[in-house]
C-alpha cells in the first residue's frame, strides 16, 4: 500500500477551507443537466462546459478536488493542456468516478446494486496513468416501506469495500459513497435509521475487506426528511440529527466526512452544511462538501450553452463555491446569498 502518496492526496482533499466539486455526471446524466436548461449535449459540448467550470479563476481558493468522469478525464483544454494537468497546475486533486452506475436487484423489488468490479484493477491503473489519485463509487439506496433490505445494504456495502480496498492497493484515496435517497415522504427519523443501518453495514464491510479507513474518505447524504415529506426540517434540527448519526456510525480514522447534495437547492445544501459545522459538539472528522447539482445547477443555468454568457457561468459557481467553503468553516450566513 502506497501510504505516503494517499498521506498527501488526503490533506489535499480535506484542506480546512475547501471540498470537492463533483463534475463527473455521466454522459446521459449530462445530457438530462443540459436538456434542462435547452442545451444539445454533444462532446465538444460537454467539453467546453468543463473547461469553463475548471478555469474558472480562484476555484482553488474553495476546491480541494474535482471528480471527473472518464470521457473528462482523457478531454483537454482548448490550448491542449489535458484536463487532469490543468487541474493539477491549479493546486485542485484531480479523481475519478468509477463505478458503472446501477441495475435493479433481482428478487428485491426497488433496491439496486452498483455495477463495476470486473477489470476495475486495470481500469483504475489507466486511470492513475492519466492523472487521477482519488476516486469515487456510488451506491443508492431507496427509502420505503421495507426499503431498503438486508440484502441490500450487505450486497452494496460489499462492493464499496472491495472498491476500496482496490484503489487502496493502487495508491488511490476512495472516496466511498453511500447515497439514501431523499425521493419520499419519509420523515427525517425514518432517514436517520436507514442511514445509521446503511453506514454500520458499510463501516463492518469496510472492516471485513481491511481497508485502512486513514486513507478514505466518506460521501454521505445528510439525514433529511423526504422531498414529499409533510414534515420538513430546520438547518438546525439536520445538524442535530446528521451529527448524532455520523457520531454512532464513523469511525473517528475517517479523516473527512464530504456531503453529497443529492438533490437538495443549492442554498439549502449550503445553510445544512453551516449547521453541521457550526455545532459546538465533538466531530472528529473534517466536515466539507463534494457536491455536483448544488454548485452546478446555477453555473449551469447562467451560462446555457452560450460562449458568451462563460463568465457567467464562472461567477455563479465561484459564488456557490465560496459559500460552501464558509459554511464547511461554520461562518456562512444566509444575508451572504444577496450579491
Ligand atoms: P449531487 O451533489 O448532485 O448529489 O452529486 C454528488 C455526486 O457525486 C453524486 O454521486
Amino acid at each position: 500500500m502506497q501510504v505516503s502518496v494517499m498521506e498527501r492526496t488526503i490533506v489535499e482533499l480535506t484542506a480546512p477551507t475547501k471540498g470537492i466539486l463533483a463534475a463527473d455526471e455521466s454522459t446521459g446524466t449530462m445530457e438530462k443537466r443540459l436538456k434542462n436548461v435547452g442545451v444539445q449535449s454533444t462532446e465538444e459540448i460537454r467539453r467546453s462546459y468543463r473547461e469553463s467550470l475548471f478555469t474558472a479563476s480562484g476555484l482553488n481558493s474553495y476546491v480541494s478536488g474535482v471528480i471527473l468522469f472518464e470521457e473528462t478525464l482523457k478531454q483537454c483544454s482548448a490550448t491542449g493542456m489535458p484536463f487532469p494537468q490543468l487541474l493539477e497546475a491549479q493546486g485542485i486533486v484531480p479523481g475519478i468516478k468509477v463505478d458503472k452506475g446501477t441495475q435493479a436487484l433481482s428478487n428485491f423489488p426497488g433496491d439496486k446494486f452498483t455495477l463495476g468490479l470486473d477489470g476495475l484493477v486495470e481500469r483504475l491503473a489507466g486511470y492513475k496513468e492519466q492523472g487521477a489519485r482519488f476516486a469515487k463509487w456510488r451506491a443508492v439506496f431507496t427509502i420505503g416501506d421495507a426499503l431498503p433490505s438486508c440484502r441490500a445494504m450487505e450486497v452494496n456495502a460489499d462492493g464499496l469495500a472491495r472498491y476500496a480496498a482496490i484503489c487502496q492497493e493502487l495508491g488511490i484515496v476512495p472516496i466511498v459513497e453511500p447515497e439514501v435517497l431523499m425521493d419520499g415522504n419519509h420523515t427525517i427519523e425514518r432517514c436517520a435509521s436507514v442511514t445509521e443501518e446503511v453506514l454500520a453495514t458499510v463501516f463492518h464491510a469496510l472492516h471485513q475487506h481491511r481497508v485502512a479507513l486513514e486513507y478514505m474518505l466518506l460521501k454521505p447524504n445528510m439525514v433529511l426528511p423526504g422531498t414529499d415529506s409533510p414534515w420538513q426540517a430546520t438547518p438546525e434540527e439536520i445538524a442535530v440529527a446528521t451529527l448524532r448519526c455520523f457520531r454512532r456510525t464513523v469511525p473517528a480514522a475517517v479523516p473527512g466526512i464530504h456531503f453529497l447534495s443529492g438533490g437538495q437547492s443549492d442554498e439549502a445544501a449550503t445553510a445544512n452544511l453551516n449547521a453541521i459545522n457550526a455545532r459546538s459538539e465533538r466531530k472528529p472528522w473534517q466536515l466539507s462538501f463534494s457536491y455536483g447539482r448544488a454548485l452546478q445547477a446555477p453555473a449551469l443555468k447562467a451560462w446555457h450553452g452560450e460562449a458568451a454568457n462563460m463568465a457567467a457561468g464562472q461567477q455563479a459557481l465561484l459564488k456557490r463555491a465560496r459559500l460552501n467553503s464558509l459554511a464547511r468553516q461554520g461562518k456562512y450566513q444566509a444575508s451572504m446569498e444577496i450579491d
